[in-house]
């Protein structure tokens, strides 16, 4: 046996891999809407979980998704209808489309409507249940297909409180009082004068917690700061948007641990220059039309549609047609700035930056403001 063939690959003077971008695609309304319709007809499944993947034509197993990181699932609750308890450690980013339902995560049970947008941390036992008399049909965002990849998704659906896999098993009681902790006793020593430390074992079994919550942002309260964007000098050259932010995300400003929702409202005929970002993006459209140039191509859309709008580091840029617009945009950017992976170039003639590690860019925000205050002394 050859054993030199057999584990090692030559790299000597190989150029990088160029990069398959996917391709921008539009997932219609009236597809999606098919769709709903199709599985609401189908006999219910034995977990009461009717769900569709979004799949692009590019994904390849395991881990399909709408983008290499990013699944989008359509899921659909008849009236009365609820799934089983369900527990994972991909996380999740979801909105409601239409219809209502309760959404329980941790046994907290939240109702959500139309436009409401809410995550679910990884590892909480969560469940869904339509109480109302007609369908809820809510899109769910996962970073399943990446876990799928690392082969470690790990994921539980089951009846009752327990899950399985916690029967029969406790946690030691200590009483901290009288025993420290042994994280405490471990070494923690700092060795260069520049900053590289030795930290004992107990370090990585027993890391500091930051709560990691469900939370709930009701379209009916979103929706009421949208004008202040809109409003924004027309020359504004940053995004019309809000983050949805989770603070457990802290300087990563995500909604969850792997993705950013943010929810934009532009006026018509408001016209982005072109950037790009090492995050994909996924924009539904939830009012108005218009179109996207991505890679140098036009994708036209509309309200309801779904579109893979910004593929990793693919060029583009986003333009509201007649009417103003808004669109929830997921994005996997606080997980690539827990990479330090996260490259952005906002405008061509500037640096690629490597935000969270290098300073970021600025709009003209300052300018806005110093040219309205000029106007309103005038
Ligand atoms: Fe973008």
């Amino acid at each position: 046996m050859d054993t030199r063939k057999s584990f090692f690959v030559d790299v000597s003077a190989a150029a990088p891999r160029p990069q398959n971008m996917w391709p921008s695609i539009v997932v219609p309304k009236e597809a999606i809407d098919l769709e709903i319709e199709r599985l609401l007809d189908a006999p219910r499944p034995a977990d009461g979980r009717r769900a569709s993947l979004i799949v692009h034509p590019e994904a390849s197993e395991p881990g399909l998704g709408l983008a290499p990181g990013i699944d989008v699932t359509i899921n659909v609750l008849r009236p009365g209808e609820q799934t089983l308890n369900l527990r994972k450690n991909s996380n999740m980013v979801e909105i409601c489309i239409s219809g209502s339902g309760l959404a329980t995560v941790a046994g907290r049970a939240t109702r959500m409507q139309k436009w409401d947008v809410w995550n679910t941390p990884s590892m909480q036992v969560h469940s869904y249940r339509n109480d109302g008399d007609e369908p809820w049909v809510r899109l769910s965002y996962s970073n399943a297909p990446l876990l799928e990849k690392l082969e470690v998704h790990y994921v539980e659906q089951f009846e009752g409180d327990t899950p399985p896999a916690d029967a029969g098993t406790s946690r030691p009681q200590v009483d901290r009082a009288a025993v420290a902790r042994a994280r405490d006793l471990a070494a923690r020593e700092q060795i260069t004068p520049e900053g590289a430390w030795l930290l004992g074992y107990e370090w990585l079994i027993d890391i500091d917690v930051l709560e990691s919550k469900s939370l709930h942002w009701p379209w009916a309260k979103v929706s009421e700061y949208l004008p202040s964007v809109e409003d924004l000098g027309r020359g504004y050259n940053g995004r019309r948007l809000f983050v949805l932010y989770n603070p457990a995300t802290e300087r990563r400003i995500g909604t969850t641990h792997s993705f950013f929702a943010t929810i934009s409202c532009s006026p018509p005929n408001n016209h982005h220059v072109p950037h790009r970002h090492s995050s994909s993006a996924i924009n539904y459209y939830l009012r108005g039309r218009g179109y996207s140039k991505v890679s140098g191509e036009r994708l036209d859309w509309k309200a309801g549609d779904i579109i893979l709008s910004a593929p990793g580091w693919a060029m583009h840029s986003h333009h509201s047609g007649d009417e103003s617009t808004s669109a929830l945009t997921v994005q996997d950017h606080p997980l690539q700035i827990a990479m330090e992976s996260l490259i952005w170039q906002e405008r061509l003639q500037e640096p690629i930056i490597a935000l969270g590690s290098q300073g970021g860019f600025e709009s003209n925000r300052a300018m806005l403001s110093a040219a309205e205050q000029g106007a309103v002394a005038r």
